[in-house]
C-alpha cells in the first residue's frame, strides 16, 4: 500500500512569477507592434531576454535548481556565534525559513520572526506557522506582523537579531542604514547580531568602510563586514548588484 507522503514546508522563492510573466507579456506587446515598425523587435528581445533570466534566476534559488536561497539564509546561521539559550529576533522573516532554521539550529532558543508580508512575494504569517507546525519548532517560534523600520520591540530586549536580505526592500526609508540602526536598538549589551543585506552596493548604503566606523559610532563593541558576494557556490550569472552580487554580513556584539 502506498504510504502518505509527509508534508513539505513551503518556503516560497525571492524571485516572484511576475518578475518572469510581466517583462513577457511586455515582449509580446513588443513584438505585436514590430509588424508596424520592426525596430520594436529590440524592445520585445531585450523583455524576453529579461523573463528568461528571471525564470533561469528562480530555478536556481530553489531546491529543485541549485537551492541558492537555502544556501544564502545558511550564511547568516554559519555566521552566528552564540550560546543558544535566550531570545531572537529574525526581521523580515518572510516565509519563515531562516526563522525556522534557527529554532532547529538551537533547541533552548526562542524566535520572533516579525515581517510586514507586503503583495510581492505571496509570503503571510499563516505559511510561516504552518511551516513551524511541519517543521516541529512551532511551540518555540511566534510570529508577527511589524515593519523593520519601527520594530515593536523594548531597546535591548533581545539576545540575538539577524537578517537576511531585507533592508534593501523596506520602502519609505530614504537612509537604508536607519534601519540597521533600528535593528541594533533592539539587541542586549552582549548580544549578537547577524545583517546579510546588499551592503557592498554603495548607491544604498555608501562606502563598506564609512557604514563600519558609522555603526561602531552607534555603541557596539566589534563589529565586522564579511563579503558573502564571493561565495563559492554562487554563479556568476546571479551577482548582478540588486541580485546577490553586492551582498555582505555586518556581524558583531552589542
Ligand atoms: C527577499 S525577502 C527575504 C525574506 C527572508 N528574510 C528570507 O531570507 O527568505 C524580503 C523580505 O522583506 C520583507 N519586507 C519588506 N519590507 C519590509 C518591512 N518594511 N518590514 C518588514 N519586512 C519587510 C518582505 O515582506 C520579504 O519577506
Amino acid at each position: 500500500m502506498k504510504q502518505p507522503q509527509a508534508e513539505k514546508p513551503n518556503y516560497g522563492n525571492w524571485v516572484s512569477t511576475r518578475f518572469i510573466y510581466g517583462p513577457g507579456l511586455v515582449g509580446l506587446f513588443f513584438f505585436g507592434l514590430a509588424i508596424r515598425c520592426p525596430l520594436f523587435l529590440l524592445l520585445a528581445a531585450f523583455c524576453f531576454i529579461l523573463s528568461l533570466y528571471f525564470a533561469y534566476a528562480r530555478y536556481i534559488f530553489s531546491p529543485q535548481g541549485q537551492n541558492i536561497q537555502d544556501r544564502v539564509q545558511g550564511l547568516v546561521l554559519s555566521n552566528l556565534d552564540w550560546s543558544g539559550e535566550g531570545m531572537i529576533l529574525d526581521i523580515g522573516c518572510g516565509s519563515g525559513a531562516l526563522t525556522i532554521a534557527l529554532a532547529k539550529k538551537y533547541a533552548k532558543a526562542r524566535i520572533i520572526g516579525i515581517d510586514n508580508w507586503g503583495r510581492q512575494w505571496g509570503y503571510s504569517k499563516e505559511i510561516c506557522e504552518k511551516n513551524a507546525m511541519i517543521e516541529g519548532v512551532a511551540e518555540r517560534v511566534t510570529f508577527q506582523k511589524a515593519s523593520a523600520a519601527v520594530i515593536p520591540f523594548d531597546d535591548e530586549s533581545m539576545d540575538v537579531v539577524v537578517s537576511n536580505l531585507v533592508f534593501h526592500e523596506v520602502s519609505g526609508v530614504k537612509d537604508k542604514k536607519d534601519l540597521i540602526k533600528e535593528a541594533l536598538r533592539v539587541v542586549g549589551k552582549g548580544g549578537r547580531f547577524v545583517f546579510q543585506d546588499l551592503f557592498l552596493w554603495k548607491r544604498l548604503y555608501g562606502e563598506p568602510f564609512e557604514l563600519i566606523e558609522a555603526i561602531r559610532e552607534w555603541g557596539v563593541k566589534e563589529v565586522e563586514l564579511i563579503n558573502t558576494s564571493e561565495s563559492a557556490f554562487l554563479p556568476v550569472m546571479l551577482k548582478l548588484p540588486f541580485m546577490v552580487g553586492t551582498i555582505g554580513i555586518i556581524v558583531g556584539e552589542k
